[in-house]
C-alpha cells in the first residue's frame, strides 16, 4: 500500500504556533482549563491542536490530486495546496477560535478528506460515488459533505487518539475539539479525574438543557455544547455558596466573648459535615443584629453547643 505522508512530517508554521502557544500563557485567559485545576507540565492547547490537526492530514505531496498526468507531484499546486493547510492551522490554533464552529468545521473536513481519499485511491476499499455516514464519498473528498455527515465521518473512521500519559488531558480534549474519538489514562488518580471532568463528562450532557429551575427558562436558540452543563454548574456553584456568609451571623449569639462552640449544619447539603462557627474569642462578635433564626430560615440548622447561660465573660 502507497505510504502517505502527512503534513506533520514536511513542514509546519511553526512561528504562528509559537505565539498561539505563548499567548494561552497570559494571565487574563478566560475559559482555560487551568481555571479549573492545574496539573504539572500542561502542553499548550494551541500546540497541542496542531499537531493533532497536522498528523491527520496528508501532505498534499502524498495526495494524488496534485499528480501529474506521469505520476510525478505537481509541485506548485502542491505547494498552494500546502499554504492552504498552513492557513487553517493559523486560524485553528488561535485562541479565540477555540470554539469557532465555521474554523473546526474546516479542519474536521480536511481530515475526513484525507482519510476518504487514502480509503478510494490507496486500498481501494470505497468507490467515490458510495455513500458513508449520510454523504457522498467524493463529497468528503472535495470537503463538501454537511458537518454533522463529517462528524459522524470522523467518529466511525478516523484513527482514536490515544495519550497514555495524559496528565491534565490537553491531547485528548484537543482531539475531541478536532471531531476524533479521545482515550487518556495516566498512573495518579488525580489526573485522571481532572481528565475526566474535561472530556468525558462534558459529551454526556452535550446539547442537554440545564436542570436548574432559573436557566431552563432561558431557551431561546436552544442549548449547544456543554452550555446545558456548564449553566447548571454555575447555578449551583452559586447556590452553594449564598448561605456561607450567613455563618457569621450566628455569633451574634452573644455580644460578649464566650467560650461555647457553635455549630452549624447545612440542611440542603445533609451529608456534610457541620460547620464549626467559634471557639473562645474569636466568637466576639455583637455588630450583627440578626440571630440563628434567619440563618435557619435560610436553610441552616443551628445547634450552640454551649448553652447561652453558660457562655462567660472572658
Ligand atoms: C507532563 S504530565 C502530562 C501532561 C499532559 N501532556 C498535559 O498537557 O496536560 C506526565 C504525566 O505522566 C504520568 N505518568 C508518569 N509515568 C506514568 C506511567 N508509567 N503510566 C501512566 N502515567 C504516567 C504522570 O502522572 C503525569 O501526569
Amino acid at each position: 500500500m502507497t505510504y502517505r505522508k502527512k503534513l506533520i512530517e514536511v513542514a509546519l508554521p511553526l512561528e504562528k504556533i509559537k505565539l498561539a502557544s505563548a499567548r494561552e500563557k497570559e494571565p487574563f485567559i478566560r475559559n482555560h482549563p487551568r481555571a479549573m485545576h492545574i496539573w504539572w507540565a500542561p502542553r499548550p492547547l494551541a500546540a497541542c491542536r496542531a499537531v493533532l490537526f497536522a498528523a491527520m492530514v496528508d501532505d498534499p505531496d502524498s495526495d494524488p490530486q496534485f499528480r501529474k498526468s506521469d505520476g510525478t507531484v505537481d509541485v506548485e499546486r502542491a505547494g498552494m495546496r500546502r499554504a492552504e493547510l498552513f492557513n487553517i492551522i493559523e486560524e485553528l490554533v488561535k485562541w479565540e477560535n477555540s470554539n469557532n464552529e465555521k474554523v473546526l468545521n474546516q479542519a474536521r473536513a480536511e481530515i475526513a478528506a484525507s482519510i476518504a481519499s487514502a480509503k478510494v485511491y490507496d486500498s481501494k476499499q470505497w468507490s467515490r460515488h458510495q455513500t458513508i455516514c449520510g454523504d457522498s464519498v467524493w463529497n468528503f473528498i472535495s470537503r463538501l459533505a454537511k458537518p454533522a455527515s463529517v462528524n459522524q465521518f470522523l467518529i466511525a473512521h478516523a484513527p482514536p487518539v490515544l495519550d497514555p500519559f495524559c496528565g491534565g488531558g490537553s491531547i485528548p480534549l484537543e482531539a475531541q475539539r478536532l471531531g476524533l474519538r479521545a482515550f487518556g489514562s495516566d498512573l495518579n488518580p488525580v489526573p485522571v479525574l481532572i481528565t475526566k471532568a474535561l472530556i468525558e463528562i462534558p459529551p454526556k450532557f452535550a446539547g442537554k438543557a440545564p436542570v436548574n429551575p432559573e436557566s431552563n427558562m432561558r431557551l431561546e436558540d436552544g442549548w449547544t455544547g456543554a452550555q446545558g452543563l456548564a449553566e447548571d454548574v454555575r447555578y449551583y456553584g452559586q447556590w452553594m455558596r449564598t448561605p456561607l456568609p450567613l455563618v457569621v451571623l450566628v455569633l451574634s449569639q452573644t455580644s460578649q466573648p464566650c467560650k461555647g462552640r457553635a455549630a452549624a449544619r447545612c440542611q440542603r447539603i445533609p451529608r456534610a459535615a457541620p460547620v464549626s462557627l467559634a471557639r473562645g474569642r474569636q466568637c466576639r462578635n455583637s455588630a450583627v443584629s440578626t440571630g440563628p433564626s434567619r440563618l435557619t430560615r435560610c436553610g441552616w440548622d443551628v445547634t450552640l453547643h454551649a448553652s447561652p447561660k453558660r457562655l462567660s465573660s472572658t
